[in-house]
């Protein structure tokens, strides 16, 4: 498969100008220009990172944490948009929620903008700060080791990852690509954000520093309120049987995705206006463990059965 021509020809639509490599991550070209930045942010230590390859429970782990973090303010959390209480470093996807659907301010989904770098900077800590960039393009001082903030790592099977992927390109990033070449994509690392084993292996390796915390989306399905257990204990909360009941169920899949928000209705309906779409589809999509079994043909199982077991040799990981 020729990828730089199917990623030339469907994906340009997405930024204008394309996609870039950026010491081995696949992003929009417009990063080049803030990169620096990027680099040189001044981090605190008592802010707390969640962190994650897109797709990998992200969402559900920030109003988790968030949550948590706050002491349980459902209240506020209900009133006040994700995205503003926990900012995405690297994308704008910052807008005024309060405003009607239909005159949202300074939005342009093709650019990505990046433009909550000017908000994270003006948070008064703890902030919350999002992320999907991998470790090589985290901030200098949190590279080097001179700063440790919390960092929540994220982690999910890489087949549900590349299926929940392709819906959310699909609908959220809007570009027309067939299941199977955008497969064949992620396979080759060619995605937004790169190479799935680059971004999440290191971050493994990583797991037992004091201020990182790995988790799973198949164990937060498993079992919710043993994992928000840990993530408290992580923060250094505790909770009752009761409240732990109350997050959890705040946290199902229903609940959130009849939350807007965190269910980011308003941003799907803003990207299909954009781009003048009418197709159905919602950022809580299935919400379930081992959606490829049935989206993927016997032989693309087999493609990611052989590419899972070269990738996690030599290494302790499990999917
Ligand atoms: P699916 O597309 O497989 O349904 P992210 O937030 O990293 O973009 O991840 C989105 C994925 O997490 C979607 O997966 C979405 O449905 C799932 N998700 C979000 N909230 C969830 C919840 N409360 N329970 C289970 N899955 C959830």
């Amino acid at each position: 498969m020729d990828f730089d021509k199917l990623i030339k020809e469907k994906w340009t639509s997405l930024t204008r100008k394309g996609y870039a490599m950026f010491e081995n991550c696949m992003m929009p070209q417009k990063y080049a220009e803030l990169k620096n930045e990027f680099d040189k942010l001044k981090v605190n230590e008592e802010d707390i990172w969640v962190c994650t390859f897109p797709k990998c429970g992200t969402t559900w782990t920030q109003e988790m944490v968030w949550l948590i973090a706050n002491n349980l303010d459902f209240e506020t959390a209900k009133k006040v948009n994700l995205d503003q209480r926990f900012p995405f470093l690297e994308m704008s996807t910052i807008v005024d929620f309060s405003d009607e659907k239909s005159n949202l301010p300074n939005f342009q989904v093709p650019d990505c903008v990046v433009d909550s770098l000017g908000v994270i900077k003006n948070l008064k800590s703890p902030a919350f700060i999002k992320t999907h960039l991998p470790i090589q393009l985290f901030p200098q001082e949190i590279r080097n080791g001179t700063k440790k903030p919390k960092i929540i790592y994220v982690a999910r099977d890489p087949r549900d990852v590349c299926v929940s992927f392709y819906h959310h390109s699909t609908i959220i990033d809007y570009f027309e690509i067939n299941f199977e070449e955008y497969c064949e994509l992620f396979l080759a690392g060619k995605v937004l954000y790169g190479s799935f084993w680059d971004h999440i292996l290191p971050f493994w390796e990583m797991r037992h520093q004091p201020n990182i915390l790995f988790i799973k989306y198949e164990d937060m399905k498993k079992d919710l309120k043993k994992v928000i257990k840990q993530v408290a204990e992580f923060l250094g909360r505790t909770f009752s049987e009761q409240d732990l009941e109350r997050l959890a169920k705040h946290l199902s899949f229903d609940s959130m995705k009849n939350n807007p928000a965190v269910n980011k209705e308003i941003l799907v309906e803003l990207v299909k206006k954009f781009y003048d779409k009418k197709n159905d589809g919602s950022f809580l999509r299935k919400g379930i463990v081992g959606d490829h079994k049935a989206a993927m043909s016997p032989e693309m199982l087999r493609k990611f059965d052989n590419w899972i077991k070269d990738n996690i040799q030599g290494t302790d990981y499990v999917v």
